[in-house]
């Protein structure tokens, strides 16, 4: 690959743009985190569990943040990621019906829709097997002008998907019911295939770039999704 297409991403991207942006999802992530670690923590201090057992902020590279999610209970932690899942999946939904893509572009946008649809489903299938209350569809807000832009569509796209990654990473272990901890962990893995899936979009090179993916604490997650009309209920 020579020095221009190198620049050039499958949907026309300029990468060097793309570089930038994720470079500011990337800072974004790390002040959320860092913001949480701070003050961020009053979540995780309400719901504070008695019954587990004290756990280290970090293992070796990995911060771990799940006990942020202590206390909320299995059907809370659901309720919330579907809610996410409805985000992504609205989302990725009107990028499709927008008509912005097309070839291959296209038919990853509309596989990730899929995903993120089947996601919807498993969930609330698995709210209503547990006999917990599935919530309503939240009123989804999404920024002015981003069906109709793809690197907008794609950039937000890089933002929504490390969001979901680090609610399910940070919330996996805080889950009571073995059966939900290896549904969380193989969705979990479908959004780090959405992560890479958009990087290609964006023409970041090496799309596949990560050692651990990172895991976000409660107030973290719902202060990134707040803006789009998501609540944890
Ligand atoms: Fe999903
Ligand atoms: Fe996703």
């Amino acid at each position: 690959m020579n020095g221009a297409e190198s620049r050039t991403s499958p949907v026309g991207i300029d990468q060097e743009r793309s570089r930038r942006d994720f470079l500011k999802t990337a800072a974004w992530a790390t002040a959320a985190i860092s913001a949480a670690g701070i003050g961020g923590f009053g979540v995780a201090t309400r719901f504070a569990n008695a019954d587990h057992e004290p756990v280290p902020e970090t293992v070796g590279p990995l911060t771990i943040n799940y006990d942020t999610y202590l206390g909320l209970g299995d059907a809370a932690i659901l309720s919330f990621a579907l809610q996410l899942e409805r985000l992504e999946g609205t989302f990725y939904a009107n990028g499709v019906d927008a008509g912005i893509f097309s070839g291959p572009a296209l038919a990853q946008i509309t596989a990730i829709r899929d995903a993120e649809m089947a996601h919807v489903d498993f969930l609330t299938a698995g709210l209503q097997g547990a006999g917990a209350p599935v919530p309503p569809a939240p009123n989804l807000t999404y920024p002015p002008g981003v069906f109709q832009d793809p690197a907008a569509f794609l950039n937000l796209a890089a933002t929504f998907e490390p969001v979901g990654i680090g609610a399910y990473g940070g919330a996996a272990a805080a889950l009571e019911s073995k059966e939900f901890l290896a549904s969380a962990l193989s969705i979990h893995n479908a959004e780090c295939q959405h992560r890479v899936g958009i990087n290609i979009l964006q023409g970041v090179q090496p799309p596949n770039d990560l050692l651990f993916e990172p895991t976000l604490p409660l107030q973290a997650v719902v202060d990134a999704v707040a803006p789009f009309g998501v609540t944890p209920g």
